[in-house]
């Protein structure tokens, strides 16, 4: 009984990282080398900064991960990485790094979906029954997704314009809170009470789709109309009333998805899965709920952008015999699940 040791590799967007993953769970290296100070003075992710940093970062990081990890490449079962979706140039470091090791030692090439790691991440943590539901909340995604059986995604629901995260940064900024703004508007949210009542948007709408960009321009329009006023609202109840909004909206249509959908366990996945707010706020449902599902939140490493759930989504790909990729595997920059 040889071991499944897979070499998984994560650019899609700003963090370099590169994991070794031994029978599709357990975790022997996991880098990560992110780069969010060089992008903090930009306000966002600037993608040209973002490859040069991948190419910088890439070979050391490797080397890192079979160290650390204590194999070779000739121990290896496969290699895989993210190909979509994110930045292209970003997924073209990690995909440019992947072919070569695969070509060099003859190893199978496994294109991973980058939302599918996120699901998957869960897996490193606890193992999964099907089905099982998996809310996808990240600087670029907020996705219901319904998992029927290894591999086999339903798309119940997702934005229609700005992510989650997204949502989180833009209105940091406007309270002076660098990028990424997330977990500093969360702790600030826990010091203030719901005092402005944004809107909720899409709850009234018989659907499992989000919106957060009208609750963004509320929030925006309320602090620039007090400086006009000369006015200074209290910055804590800015935040709670905003996060109260985000988290009203993604529980109740997870809700919503759990009734629609009866599963044992709710898989929560992406950068905004670190949420104190939302975690407290979905554990606190399932507690009510009688089909007694289990909430599954990954460790804060694991939530964010990292290539050891790639590899976790790797090995549910060979175990389910999909189809590996070849020398010609390109990025996909907007692929779907
Ligand atoms: O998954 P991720 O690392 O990268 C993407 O694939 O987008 O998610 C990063 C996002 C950022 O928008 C960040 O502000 C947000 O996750 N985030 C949070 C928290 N921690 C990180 N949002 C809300 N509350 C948090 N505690
Ligand atoms: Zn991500």
């Amino acid at each position: 009984n040889k071991r499944e040791l897979i070499l998984a590799f994560e650019t899609s967007c700003d963090e370099t990282s590169v994991a070794v993953i031994e029978d599709g769970h357990r975790i022997l290296s996991n880098i990560i080398a992110t780069q969010i100070k060089s992008h903090q003075r930009f306000g966002g992710v600037v993608p040209e900064v973002a490859s040069r940093h991948h190419v910088e970062q890439i070979l050391h990081c490797t080397q890192l991960a079979l160290t650390e990890a204590d194999v070779t490449y000739s121990d290896l079962t496969a290699v895989a990485v993210t190909y979509g979706p994110g930045l292209v140039g970003s997924l073209l470091i990690g995909i440019s790094a992947a072919k070569t090791i695969s070509f060099a030692h003859q190893l199978p090439l496994i294109p991973v979906n980058h939302l599918a790691g996120h699901i998957y991440a869960a897996q490193l943590v606890t193992p999964l029954s099907y089905p099982f539901m998996a809310l996808v909340v990240s600087g670029g995604h907020t996705e219901l997704v319904y998992v029927s059986a290894p591999n086999t995604y339903q798309l119940l629901g997702e934005t229609r314009d700005d992510a989650a995260g997204e949502a989180y940064d833009k209105i940091g900024r406007v309270l002076g809170i660098n990028y990424p703004a997330g977990k500093a508007v969360d702790q600030l949210a826990h010091e203030g009470q719901d005092t402005f009542n944004f809107p909720r948007a899409m709850l009234a709408e018989d659907n499992l789709d989000f919106s957060f960009s009208g609750l963004k321009s509320a929030f925006i329009n309320t602090v620039h109309h007090a400086d006009q006023l000369g006015e200074t609202l209290n910055r804590a109840d800015l935040a709670a009333s905003f996060q109260a909004s985000v988290c009203d909206v993604l529980v109740e249509k997870t809700q919503r998805a759990l009734a629609a959908h009866p599963v044992q366990q709710l898989v929560v996945a992406g950068g905004v899965a670190a949420n104190q707010g939302l975690r407290e706020r979905l554990t606190a449902v399932l507690a009510n709920d009688q089909n007694e599902t289990e909430l599954i939140v990954p460790p804060l490493r694991l939530c964010g952008d990292n290539a050891a759930m790639i590899g976790a989504a790797a090995s549910v790909q060979l175990a389910t015999k999909q189809p590996f990729a070849d020398l010609n595997l390109n990025a996909d920059p907007s692929l779907d699940l």
